[in-house]
């Protein structure tokens, strides 16, 4: 697809073309993002709802058309949008929110291909409030069992939190079966949404989930900016984890007397990311112009063309779903370690991530101590990209013959 400039790719390393395959890590940027983020500076940084001035009136206004903008791109109304620094900072706030509500004995459901931060939040508030926790397995094809989900969720479970695409196995999961299963029995439903946003239609109100998570820098924003939804009549019922300047009403000298103000700005204390949000915006309005469904065509493509040419290299083994999966694949190579398969990949201008991709307890249960290397794909990747990387990995195996 023509995606536009996106200038980091017009580099050499080690005198090679980049070939950038790591895109579930962080995507690229394209240059419109570059400059909303560079004229934000240049023409309207000043804090936001703080100041009479121009400048902030300009921040401000700037900062709240982002969260239209954001809330318009996943089907949210635009107070059910809290700004936050990732999709690890919201998962967080998020547990230590919900879990003032928790009580000893509840139980709460994950999958195991979680990555940690949608695992380890979960851990420690299980620790702190007596919790049990319970993971939903894989099947042989790495998907999720769930016949096992069934059984699993029950009356006494309290929430439910799954990613939607594991950054891992690049398995896309039924969020909206697992939903209603969640509803189903009274659960809460939380998706992470990290590998999935921006990488095929998502509408919040499809899904019914009741919370969801995620980061800009993976679907061409900036770093540093984040998103966690919530239902409206949720939201209000919930106290902040965080407090400070710009999320209060009234306070007063004695303990307990302050007064939050209503969600979205009751979760957002501090001076927030304001330049993440209005980059956050313009990379919606290039990812819709570029089109939800067909970035999806497209990096599905790639990952089925990838795993069709490296099926054809002997000793290699994908640790994924054959079909079905979105722009990533792991896979490894009998006796040779992914560190040095990605090292000698950067020696030929490709960029892949190697080891436990933060999911170690899924690479435990798939027995695999030293991970695997993982490709991932983005709408400026091409075929082209895919032949290099078969290349490389060929090349890989003849070093360490
Ligand atoms: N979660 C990111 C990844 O999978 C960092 O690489």
């Amino acid at each position: 697809m023509d995606s536009g400039p996106f200038p980091i790719l017009n580099q050499k390393i080690f005198g090679k073309r980049l070939v950038y395959l790591d895109n579930a890590a962080t995507t690229q940027k394209p240059q419109v993002v570059i400059d909303a983020i560079k004229q934000f500076y240049e023409t309207s940084n000043a804090n936001i709802h703080r100041g009479i001035h121009h400048l902030a009136e300009k921040s401000t206004m700037a900062y709240e058309s982002s969260r239209e903008t954001v809330a318009r791109f996943i089907g949210a109304e635009t107070d059910e949008i809290v700004f936050t620094s990732g999709t690890t900072h919201s998962l967080n706030m998020l547990v230590q929110m919900l879990g003032k509500n928790l009580h000893p004995g509840d139980e709460i459901v994950l999958t195991m291909m979680e990555h940690h931060s949608n695992l380890i939040p979960w851990q420690e508030m299980a620790r702190e409030k007596e919790l049990i926790v319970k993971f939903i397995p894989l099947t042989a094809d790495y998907t999720l069992d769930l016949q096992k989900a069934r059984e699993l969720i029950t009356a006494k479970t309290k929430v439910l939190a799954f990613t939607h695409v594991s950054n891992t196995l690049g398995t896309i999961n039924p969020a909206a079966e697992l939903i209603a299963l969640a509803h189903a029995q009274g659960a809460l439903a939380v998706v992470d949404v990290a590998q999935s946003v921006g990488h095929l239609p998502l509408n919040v109100r499809q899904l019914d989930c009741d919370f969801l998570a995620f980061s800009g820098h993976k679907m061409c924003g900036p770093l540093g900016i984040g998103v966690l939804y919530g239902k409206k009549d949720l939201l209000i019922n919930l106290e902040p984890a965080f407090f400070g300047g710009g999320m209060v009403e009234d306070v007063s000298s004695e303990v307990g007397k302050a007064l939050w103000l209503a969600p979205p700005q009751r979760f957002e204390a501090g001076t927030p990311p304001i330049a993440g949000a209005i980059g956050l915006a313009r990379a919606v309005d290039f990812l819709e112009k570029q089109g939800l469904k067909q970035i999806e065509a497209h990096c599905t493509l790639l990952r089925e063309y990838a795993i069709k040419e490296l099926k054809k290299i002997p000793r290699l083994n994908i640790i994924g779903p054959e079909q079905g999966g979105i722009g990533i694949i792991s896979f490894t190579l009998e006796v040779i370690h992914p560190h040095d398969v990605a090292e000698i990949l950067n020696r030929e201008g490709i960029a892949v991530r190697a080891g436990h991709h933060c999911t170690i307890p899924l690479m435990k249960e798939l027995g695999l101590a030293d991970g695997t290397t993982r490709a991932s794909f983005y709408l400026y990747n091409t075929i082209e990209d895919v032949d290099a990387l078969v290349a490389g990995i060929r090349k890989v195996q003849e070093v360490f013959r």
